[in-house]
């Protein structure tokens, strides 16, 4: 998993979801802004455990409609020609990619068409890699804000933790 959150002490959805997945056997997450608070990325650590990933799950919270900076930043600088495309090397091919991601707003936001042009980079670089992309999971109305939000928010996110382990199991 490769879980991208800026500001993680305060995250509810993105939290809940990691917490689940360690339970998991035969999952590493790797918490970008973790291991990377400066956004230098160790590409060579990266790509070696790509290679060593069946399935590849995005997991962050959606900002702007887009990816936090950072795992743009990973995307960029991980998936380079010669390793995920090109010369005929493709050596993430076959691997499936999983996109779960978290919103502030509600589904009404969100209709099929919306989250398709969100994912769309992803599915892009699936095909562009040779990947496989196998599904989209999100949940919505995730706030903080008072305890009546967190709990929705913590009931929403079961749904979606619970959707995503069964798709990797
Ligand atoms: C910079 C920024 C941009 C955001 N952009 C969006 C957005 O485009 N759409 C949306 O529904 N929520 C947006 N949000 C809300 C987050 O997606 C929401 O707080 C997050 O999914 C909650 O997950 P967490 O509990 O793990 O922090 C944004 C939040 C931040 C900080």
């Amino acid at each position: 998993m490769i879980l991208a959150h800026p500001d993680f002490e305060k995250s509810i959805a993105n939290k809940y979801i990691k917490n689940k997945l360690a339970q998991e056997s035969n999952v590493e997450i790797r918490h970008l802004n973790e291991l990377y608070p400066n956004h230098k990325i160790d590409v060579q650590t990266e790509q070696e455990a790509l290679k060593k990933a069946d399935i590849i799950i995005f997991q962050y919270p959606l900002f702007w409609y887009s990816v936090p900076s950072i795992l743009k930043e990973w995307i960029d600088s991980v998936f380079t020609y010669g390793f995920a495309f090109g010369k005929g090397n493709y050596q993430l091919k076959g691997k499936k990619i999983i996109v779960s991601f978290t919103t502030g707003s509600s589904s009404k936001d969100y209709p099929e068409d919306v989250v398709e042009k969100i994912v769309f980079p992803f599915k892009g670089l699936a095909n562009f890699c040779k990947m496989n992309y196998l599904t989209t999971i999100y949940s919505h109305e995730i706030a903080n804000y008072s305890d009546e939000a967190k709990e929705k928010s913590v009931k929403n996110v079961e749904i979606h933790a619970k959707k995503l382990i069964d798709e990797i199991r």
